[in-house]
């Protein structure tokens, strides 16, 4: 594997008296390498744009040759391509405003809040300017309907009296949420232009479906650029299209990095053979602890701030994509060491229904400086002087494994061998596929979340009584 590949090893899951044997994985090769190439056909058919059989639909497979695709155009493209454009128009609104508001909710925010937590800054907000590479605050709204949080947000913006904008991001331009706080912000923008029209129309950049109400209303407002939510890429799989790339690139992050790590992510699945497969090895581990050991509670166990979000992400693709017909793992991300002080407890020694992946960076962005020598030593750490918080958090995170080996809880660890933007290309890609070669392998369309219909519907009812 690649000195830069992410790389994962389910040892720990193999535990003899409460786990499963590597003999388990291996018996199930053959079934995962053939919904492997039942995945990549779907990705075929679906990219030949021939009829879906009704049995398959929806099928939302674009997600997975999207990297290559947006990559290739853009090296032929260029400028014209459609990162080109992500990345003119993040540049230019950057150069505009100080802030920007960027509305959404599920697949159309959690991957862009994923990569501001990992990627940026932790202090993105806060730092000066030149920290944040001349690229505007970026604060997230519209994923939720509460009123004080807006009030605070609209307070925040007109007490500091930037210049701001808005990206507001929804495939079907329909859902309530966002619709509702967008037409709020955007009477504010308005104010704060004079009702400038030609103003207004560059400090809005729209992410949506071809058709539909918010596509009706950025042609009303003449936006300057409007970006497409493409067909056949649902929600929680569009992280790597306009919907994250167009945050991505405000952030100031490397777009084509991301859609690097992609590809790279592709090639190996369609590649690899499934002993040495990380996706079908990943999916195997979990779905044999899920089927023989009842653990249908998939703890994503993060290690550092900086990947919450990311598990966030990844709760809802694996809920949203897997929870139907009364089924489905429950996924949970937890954040070490803080919830070895909240949840650790449980997970050591609660209900057998656990199996926990460990997601590790193994080597951090910024340089480990030890604790040091002090002369107040009532901490008594001056033992530890020579340490740093890394030496600190790697030693967690052995002994951590280290109980749950000796209690018989089964782990896994996903390693990532650095945190930036190729190696999240990777994490994303990897984890979209893996859900959806977990869909066809126990049965359930991955695609699709009638489920979520049904609050919609009463909420409305309920509102337009
Ligand atoms: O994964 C999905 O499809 C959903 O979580 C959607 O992203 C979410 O409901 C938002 O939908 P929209 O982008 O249409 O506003």
């Amino acid at each position: 594997m690649p000195a830069d590949f992410l790389s994962y090893d389910p040892r720990n899951a193999f535990l003899p008296e409460h786990g499963i044997a590597p003999d388990d994985l291996k018996s199930i090769a053959a079934a995962l390498d053939d919904v492997r190439d039942e995945v990549l056909a779907e990705a075929q058919l679906w990219a030949d744009g021939v009829e879906i059989e009704p049995s398959k639909r929806p099928l939302d497979a674009g997600f997975h040759e999207l990297p290559d695709r947006l990559l290739a155009e853009y090296r032929s493209r260029g400028p014209r391509s459609e990162v080109g454009r992500i990345k003119a128009a993040a540049d230019r609104l950057s150069g505009e405003v100080e802030d920007v508001v960027v509305l959404g909710i599920g697949g159309s925010y959690m991957g862009a809040r994923a990569m501001l937590e990992a990627c940026c800054h932790l202090y993105h907000n806060e730092v000066p300017e030149t920290m944040r590479r001349g690229r505007p605050r970026i604060y997230f709204e519209g994923n939720n309907v509460d009123n004080d949080a807006l009030l605070d947000l609209e307070r925040l913006l007109q007490a500091r009296g930037d210049r701001w904008g808005i990206v507001v991001i929804s495939k079907s331009g329909g859902t309530l949420e966002t619709a509702a706080v967008f037409r709020v912000l955007l009477h504010d923008l308005q104010a704060s232009l004079g009702r400038d029209a030609g103003e207004l129309a560059k400090l809005v950049v729209p992410v949506t479906g071809k058709s539909g109400k918010l596509f009706d209303l950025a042609t009303a407002l003449g936006c300057q650029e409007v970006f497409e939510a493409p067909d056949g890429v649902g929600g929680r799989f569009s992280v790597l299209s306009a919907v994250g790339l167009l945050p991505a690139a405000l952030m100031g992050l490397d777009v084509e990095q991301l859609l690097a790590g992609a590809a790279a992510m592709n090639d190996h699945f369609r590649n690899k053979r499934p002993e040495e497969n990380i996706v079908l090895q990943f999916v195997g581990v979990a779905h044999l602890l899920e089927t023989l050991r009842g653990c249908d509670v998939r703890v994503l166990s993060t290690w550092g701030k900086r990947l919450e979000a990311v598990g966030l992400w990844y709760d809802q693709l694996l809920a949203e994509s897997l929870g139907k017909q009364q089924r489905g793992a429950l996924p949970l991300t937890v954040v070490n060491t803080r919830d070895l002080h909240s949840r650790g407890q449980q997970h050591q020694e609660g209900k057998r229904d656990k199996f926990i992946t460990n997601l590790i960076v193994e080597r951090g962005s910024r340089d480990a400086a030890p604790l040091g020598k002090s002369d107040y030593n009532h901490d008594g750490l001056n033992e530890l002087a020579e340490k740093s918080l890394a030496d600190i958090l790697r030693a967690a995170i052995e002994g951590t494994n280290q109980a749950y080996r000796e209690a018989g809880r089964p782990t896994a660890d996903l390693r990532l061998p650095r945190l930036d933007e190729y190696t999240l290309g990777q994490l994303f890609q990897m984890l979209m596929l893996a859900t959806v070669v977990e869909g066809r392998l126990i049965g359930i369309n991955p695609y699709g979340q009638p489920g979520v219909e049904a609050y919609k519907k009463n909420m409305n009812a309920i509102l337009r009584q």
